[in-house]
C-alpha cells in the first residue's frame, strides 16, 4: 500500500492536467488510468485523431478546389487511406507519449489498471489498495445510444468506430446533427462518401447561435452533405455488410427508410463512472448520471472531488483540463477557480465555427438589451487571398455600457480569433477596447476588430 496527498482516477486532459497541477503545487501525486495509454478521449478517440483527419481531409479537399485557381496544376492526390490512419494514430501516439513524459518530470506516479473507491481515503487497483488525503475523479464520458440501435462499431459506429473504419464507405448516415456528427460526417464527405444527417430537431447544433447555425448548415449542403431535419431514428437493422435505417418524420410522422454501408451515431456522451462503486459510498448524482459536485469540485463524500466530463456542464477536453488545474489549486490550499461564462466552444469543420458567452437568443429570453456588431470575411482582404470569404463575426455588447456579452464567428481559423474576444471577456472589456486596440494588417484578426467597430460607429470594410 502506498500513500498520496492526491490520488487521480482517469488519465484524460481533466485527470493528467490536474495531476500536473497537483505535482507543480508540491502534493505526491499518483494518476491511475485503465487505458494502455494517457490522455483520456481527447488524445486516443476523440479531439486529437478527430482533427488529424479532419487536417488531412481539409487539405484534399482544398488541393481538388482551389489550388488549380491559384495556378497550382499537376496530378491532384487522391486517398491512400491506410496511411491517413496511420498518420492519425502517429499524431495520437505522439501526444500520449507526451504526457508520459511530462508524468515522469513531474514525478507522478502512473497506476495502470481501473480504480475504485471501496472506502473514503481509499483507491483500489486490481489487488492493491492505496491511501489518499484527497481523491479526483476525472473517469469523463461514454457515447450514448438509442433504443433500437445496437452498436457493433464495424457498420454501426459511434466515434471511436468512425474513426478507425477499414475503408471509406460508399454511403454514410450519420445520425444527430451536433458536434461529432457535422465533425465527422465532413471528414468522410471530403473523403467521397455519400452522407447524410438525420436530425431529430429543427436546427443543427443545438444551443449554438442560431444564425451561425443556419449559416454552417447551409455551407456543409453545398459540401455536400445532406441533412434531414425533424427525423427520429426508430431503428436500424444490419446484415453482413449494409444498414438499412428507419425514421420517422416529425411534422406528419411518415415512415423512411435509408440505406448506408456504416451508420455514425452521435446523439451525444454520458459520464463514465461505471466500477468506481459510487453508489456504495453514497455519492450524490444528477437525473442524467453526472457526479453533483458544488462550485469547488467537491462531492457530497469528505475528500472526494470530480471534474471534467463526469460532472456538470460542457463536454469539452478545455473546460475539463481548467477544472483539473482549479482543483489542484484548491486541494493546494489557494482560491481554484474557473469562469463558466467565458468557456469558448469550437466546431471544427471548414469553415470551423466558434462561439463564446451569450447567444443572441439566449439575451432575447433574458430581456437583455443588447446590441450586435457583424462583419462578414467577404470584406477581409486576407480571408479573400485564402477562398475564405464565406461566413462572419458577430458581437454582442449591452446595448448601454458596451460590455462584450458573447461573440459567435463562423469562417477561417474561427477557433483561433475567438480567443482575443475570450482574454477581453475576462477583462470585461467592451467592444470599444477591441475596436481601439491597432490590428496588424493583413490578418483575419482585423474581421473581429470589424465587428467591434460595428458596435459603435460602424466597420470601414463593409
Ligand atoms: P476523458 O478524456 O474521457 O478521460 C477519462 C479517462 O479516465 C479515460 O482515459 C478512461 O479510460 C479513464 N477511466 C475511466 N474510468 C476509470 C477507472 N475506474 N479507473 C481508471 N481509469 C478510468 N473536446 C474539445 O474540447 N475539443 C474537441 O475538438 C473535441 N473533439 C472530440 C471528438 C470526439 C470524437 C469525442 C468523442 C470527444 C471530443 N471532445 C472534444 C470532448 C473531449 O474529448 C472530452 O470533453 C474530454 O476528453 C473530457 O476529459 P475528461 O478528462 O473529463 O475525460
Ligand atoms: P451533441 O450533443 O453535440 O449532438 C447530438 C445531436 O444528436 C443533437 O443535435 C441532438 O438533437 C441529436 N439527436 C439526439 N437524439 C437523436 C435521435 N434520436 N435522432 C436524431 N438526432 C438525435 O453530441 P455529440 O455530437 O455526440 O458530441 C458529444 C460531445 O462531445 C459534445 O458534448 C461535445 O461537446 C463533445 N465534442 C466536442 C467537439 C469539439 O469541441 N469540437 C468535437 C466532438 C465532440
Amino acid at each position: 500500500m502506498a500513500s498520496y496527498d492526491v490520488i487521480i482516477i482517469g488519465g484524460g486532459p481533466g485527470g493528467y492536467v490536474s495531476a500536473i497541477r497537483c505535482a507543480q503545487l508540491g502534493l505526491k501525486t499518483a494518476c491511475v488510468e485503465g487505458r494502455e495509454t494517457l490522455g483520456g478521449t481527447c488524445l486516443n478517440i476523440g479531439c486529437i485523431p478527430s482533427k488529424a483527419l479532419l487536417h488531412a481531409s481539409h487539405m484534399l479537399h482544398e488541393s481538388q478546389t482551389n489550388f488549380v485557381k491559384m495556378g497550382l496544376k499537376g496530378k491532384s492526390p487522391s486517398v491512400d487511406w491506410p496511411q491517413m490512419l496511420s498518420y492519425k494514430d502517429d499524431v495520437v501516439a505522439q501526444n500520449t507519449k507526451g504526457i508520459e513524459f511530462l508524468f515522469k518530470k513531474n514525478k507522478i506516479d502512473r497506476m495502470k489498471g481501473w480504480g475504485s473507491i471501496p472506502e473514503p481515503g481509499k483507491v483500489q487497483v486490481a489487488d492493491e489498495v492505496h491511501e489518499a488525503g484527497s481523491i479526483v475523479i476525472a473517469t469523463g464520458s461514454e457515447s450514448t445510444s438509442l433504443p433500437g440501435v445496437e452498436i457493433d462499431e464495424k457498420i454501426v459506429v459511434t466515434s471511436t468506430g468512425a474513426l478507425a473504419l477499414p475503408k471509406v464507405p460508399k454511403k454514410m448516415v450519420v445520425i444527430g446533427a451536433g458536434v461529432i456528427g457535422l465533425e465527422l460526417g465532413s471528414v468522410y464527405a471530403r473523403l467521397g462518401s455519400e452522407v447524410t444527417v438525420v436530425e431529430f430537431l429543427d436546427a443543427v447544433t443545438p444551443g449554438m447561435d442560431g444564425e451561425i447555425a443556419k449559416t454552417l448548415q447551409r455551407t456543409l449542403k453545398k459540401q455536400g452533405l445532406k441533412f434531414i431535419m425533424g427525423a427520429a431514428v426508430q431503428s436500424v437493422e444490419t446484415t453482413k455488410t449494409k444498414a438499412k435505417i428507419s425514421y420517422k418524420l416529425r411534422k406528419d410522422d411518415s415512415e423512411h427508410q435509408l440505406d448506408a454501408d456504416v451508420v455514425l451515431v452521435a446523439t451525444g456522451r454520458k459520464p463514465f463512472t461505471d466500477g468506481l462503486g459510487l453508489a456504495a459510498l453514497g455519492v450524490e448524482t444528477t437525473p442524467r448520471g453526472q457526479i453533483r459536485t458544488d462550485t469547488h469540485w467537491a462531492t457530497n463524500i469528505p475528500g472526494l472531488y470530480a471534474i471534467g466530463d463526469a460532472i456538470e456542464g460542457p463536454m469539452l477536453a478545455h473546460k475539463a483540463e481548467d477544472e483539473g488545474m482549479a482543483v489542484a489549486e484548491v486541494l493546494a490550499g489557494k482560491a481554484g477557480h474557473v469562469n463558466y461564462g467565458v468557456i469558448p466552444a469550437v466546431i471544427y469543420t471548414s469553415p470551423e465555427v466558434a462561439s463564446v458567452g451569450k447567444t443572441e437568443e439566449q439575451l432575447k429570453d433574458e430581456g437583455r438589451a443588447y446590441k450586435v456588431g457583424k462583419f462578414p470575411f467577404m470584406g477581409n482582404a486576407r480571408a479573400k487571398a485564402m477562398f475564405a470569404g464565406e461566413g462572419f463575426v458577430k458581437i454582442l455588447a449591452n446595448k448601454e455600457t458596451d460590455r462584450i456579452l458573447g461573440a459567435h464567428i463562423i469562417g477561417p481559423s474561427a477557433g483561433e480569433l475567438i480567443h482575443e474576444i475570450c482574454v477581453g471577456m475576462e477583462f470585461g472589456a467592451a467592444a470599444q477596447d477591441i475596436a481601439l486596440t491597432c490590428h496588424a494588417h493583413p490578418t483575419l484578426s482585423e474581421a473581429v476588430r470589424e465587428a467591434a467597430l460595428a458596435c459603435g460607429d460602424g466597420a470601414i470594410h463593409a
